[in-house]
Order: structure tokens, then sequence, then C-alpha cells
């Protein structure tokens, strides 16, 4: 039987031949079953490792709270390929998941773009999958990047709650939670792309020439809602100084409602959450809001006056 882990697979796999795998394990999760599919007219057998009809579902919710994005892995491509469940085809809710998984192909590339790794954001590919359960299905492929935080703190706890005791370890999480937290205030202050759930298996790491990069996925969830900056503010009422002052405490506070969710995330698992206040000071100074407010306020003293004498 062939296996292949997500990570840098052990010699004695790697040495298996890269075809016919009956079994897969990629971060952490396992093979459920096997699925032939065709992926933009590409032939390939894709492991569903994720997602689909919850085990424990209560019918008597919608079907959008007991069924969520099915999630597979192609193990001689090691590609991954997120698929709205062909559970709801002509359902209500296929629109409504459809509409967000599409949303979050953008919304993925530009987090690629602010991890550092634009190559990565082109091949991420909107696909037609045929045929999942009979049905085809609208999905996204994107390459292998690299573990999950979720996967390195099992291996490194042995479990799959467990706390960070060995500081060094604490350390070296407590970069990466803040490197992923300077990578969401950017999505947001300047693509407007809240964050909201930076659990460990939405932040893979990505080793490369130029080092380790730090990588946030899966911008599909329900909660995601995107809010945009601050137009309403008036500058009148405010003066040149305390308009743009105004905005950037707006910002603060919203960064502050982000940091909230990293802050539980680490809290669980021993990891300490910093954050340098300057680098967030930097990251509101280059905020879409501050840069178009100062570019208006530059205008307005600029512009010849239009009064008549
Ligand atoms: N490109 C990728 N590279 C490496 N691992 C990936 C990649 N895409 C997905 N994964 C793995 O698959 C897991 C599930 O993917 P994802 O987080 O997108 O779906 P999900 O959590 O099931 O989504 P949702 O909560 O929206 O239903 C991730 O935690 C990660 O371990
Ligand atoms: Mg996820």
């Amino acid at each position: 039987m062939a296996e292949v882990t997500g990570i840098a697979p052990p010699t004695r796999e790697a040495e298996r031949p890269l075809t016919g795998f009956t079994r897969t394990e990629a971060n952490s999760y396992r093979t459920k079953a096997i699925n032939n599919l065709t992926v933009d007219s590409t032939q390939g057998e894709w492991h569903s490792v994720k997602g689909g009809l919850r085990p424990d579902q209560d019918r008597s919710r919608t079907p959008s709270e007991y069924i969520s994005y099915g999630v597979l892995f192609n193990p001689q491509t090691r590609t991954w390929l997120k698929v709205v469940p062909p559970e709801v085809t002509d359902t209500p809710d296929q629109e409504k998941l459809e509409k967000t998984l599409r949303r979050s192909v953008d919304q993925q590339r530009a987090a690629l773009q602010v991890a550092g790794l634009p190559d990565l954001a082109s091949q991420i590919r909107e696909v037609e999958v045929v045929d999942m359960d009979g049905k085809k299905v609208y999905g996204f492929t994107s390459p292998h990047i690299g573990p999950s935080l979720e996967y390195i703190l099992y291996k490194t706890t042995k479990s799959w709650r467990g706390r960070v005791k060995n500081p060094d370890a604490a350390d070296f999480f407590s970069q990466v939670y803040s490197m992923a937290a300077d990578q969401a205030e950017r999505l947001y202050l300047e693509f407007g792309i809240w964050t909201s759930d930076p659990s460990p298996g939405n932040i893979l790491l990505r080793q490369d020439e130029n080092g380790i990069h730090v990588v946030l996925i899966d911008f599909s969830n329900r909660l995601q809602e995107y809010e945009y900056l601050y137009q309403r503010v008036s500058k009148e009422r405010y003066g040149p100084e305390g308009y743009i002052n105004k905005i950037k405490s707006l910002l603060q506070t919203n960064v502050r409602q982000l940091h909230r969710r990293f802050y539980q995330y680490c809290e669980k698992r021993g990891i300490p959450f910093i954050r340098d206040p300057q680098e967030i000071e930097t990251n509101i100074d280059n905020s879409v809001a501050v840069v178009n407010a100062r570019k208006s306020l530059q205008e307005a003293t600029t512009a010849p006056s239009t009064s008549h004498e």
C-alpha cells in the first residue's frame, strides 16, 4: 500500500513509485474515499480527505449548517482541490456556497501575494469538476503549499489540543503567529479582506530559498464579511489632522478585533501572541483608507480656488 505525507515524505515512502496511491496522508488528513474525477478536462484520482456531509448531521438544520466544502488531495500531482459539496446541487444552498467559494479564490491569491509568494498565487485555478457523485461542481485547485501549523503543533506536542511547553518551540510558534497576524492586518487594511478563522489549520508554512514563509488559507467561511474603509468619516467635522487620526483610531479598533481570534487560538495552545505596535502603526499608515485620506487632503489644499472674487 503506497502512502505519502504532507510534509517531506520519509525516505521509505519517497522511494516508492508515485502512482497507484490507495491511501494518502496530507497535512494529517487521510483518505476517506478515492474519486476518479475530471478536473478541467484532466482525469485523475482525487482523495477526498475532509468535508462534505458531517457524520453528526442534524437534518433539522439547513443543509449549509451540516454540509461543508469538500477538500480533496491528488498525491500524484500534490495538488489540493476545494469544491462545493455535490450534496447541495440544485438546493437553495448551492448558490450561496458557490458564491462564497468563488470570492475566496481572489482572497487566496491576495493572501499568497502578501505572503511573498506571487508564483503560487498565479497557480490557483478555478475549475469545473465532473463527476463528483454524479454531479458537476465548482471548485478551485492550489498546489501543495506546505505543512499546516496544526500538523506541526501535533508533531511538537504529540496531541491535537496540546499546549506548547518547550520555550524555544513557543518562541517559534509565537513568531509564526505574529507574522500571520501581520499578513491578516495587511489583507484587511490594503485589500479589505477579513481573516475570520486564523486556526492553526488555516496557517501554512512554506520553505524556499528565501527562508520560511507563513501563508494564510481558507477564506471561504461564512463569517467572512467585507467591510470597506471609512469614506464616511467627515473631513469637515474633524479638521485635517483630526480626520486622519479619527480614521487611524477606527482602524486600530478593528485591528484589535482582528487580533482577538489570533489571541484565542494562541492562548489555547500556550503560544504567546505578541504584535509589535510599530509594525501595526506602519500597516495602518499604509492602509488604503489612510493613503486615500492623505491624498484627498492634499488635493484639497493644492486645488485651485473656485471662489469668484
Ligand atoms: N494548498 C494547500 N497546501 C497545503 N495544505 C492545504 C492546502 N489547501 C488545503 N490544505 C489542507 O487542507 C485543510 C483543509 O482546507 P481548508 O482550510 O481550505 O478547508 P476547511 O477548513 O475544510 O474549510 P471550511 O472551514 O471553509 O469548510 C487545511 O487545514 C490544510 O491542512
Ligand atoms: Mg480550514
